[in-house]
């Protein structure tokens, strides 16, 4: 029963982890695969635009978020005016208002503006990806009650076991059994 009772707490251990995992793989889906790169020219006018993998984004990059669109990285607006749903990060349920000057993070919905935004914490630096990090050294660390629990068994079950053993041994040996007792006392008086 003792090593059923472990083995399902090992199984129930398991279970939350890859919930955990799920949760997590979510999480990495908020950000966007691709990103609108902005390159400006002397006066602030925008000169091209090119569609790039997001993972390629560089601190103080210029992109561009269109309505409905992901914002694809930390940063803050240098143009435009948007709500943004960032429900996901926040749990603010209402669109958060933005214009130039204020921040966004990444992974967050764009709704119906424009915006031009100046990448500011990219890669692991970026929000996202903090609590992504924050989720797994959480899913990786124990409650102090379980360590404890698992100190104890460790040493509980073994010993159990041997006891009872030693339990049956001796009370084996006292049945007389013509070659259990020779073994038995070989053993003992050499
Ligand atoms: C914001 O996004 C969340 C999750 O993606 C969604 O459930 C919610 O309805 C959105 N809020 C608005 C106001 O659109």
């Amino acid at each position: 029963m003792l090593i059923s009772f472990i083995l399902l707490g090992k199984y129930l251990e398991v279970l939350a982890k890859g919930k955990t995992s799920e949760a997590i793989a979510k999480l990495m889906d908020l950000a966007p695969g691709t990103a609108i790169l902005l390159a400006l020219d002397d006066q602030g006018n925008v000169i091209s635009e090119e569609e790039i993998d997001s993972r390629l984004i560089q601190r103080n990059d210029l992109i561009k978020i269109i309505p409905g669109a992901k914002v694809a990285s930390d940063g803050f607006v240098i143009w435009g005016q948007s709500h943004v749903n960032e429900s996901m990060i926040t749990g603010e349920a209402r669109p958060v208002a933005k214009r130039k000057g204020d921040t966004v993070i990444g992974g967050t919905v764009n709704e119906n503006g424009v915006l031009h935004i100046k990448a500011t914490r990219v890669g692991s630096e970026s929000a996202l990806s903090q609590i992504v990090r924050l989720v797994e050294s959480a899913q990786m660390a124990k409650a102090p009650v379980q360590k404890f629990a698992d100190r104890i068994s460790k040493y509980f079950v073994p010993l159990v076991i041997i006891l009872s053993f030693s339990t049956w041994l001796a009370w084996f040996s006292s049945w007389k059994v013509p070659w259990i007792s020779r073994i038995l006392d070989t053993e003992i008086h050499g």
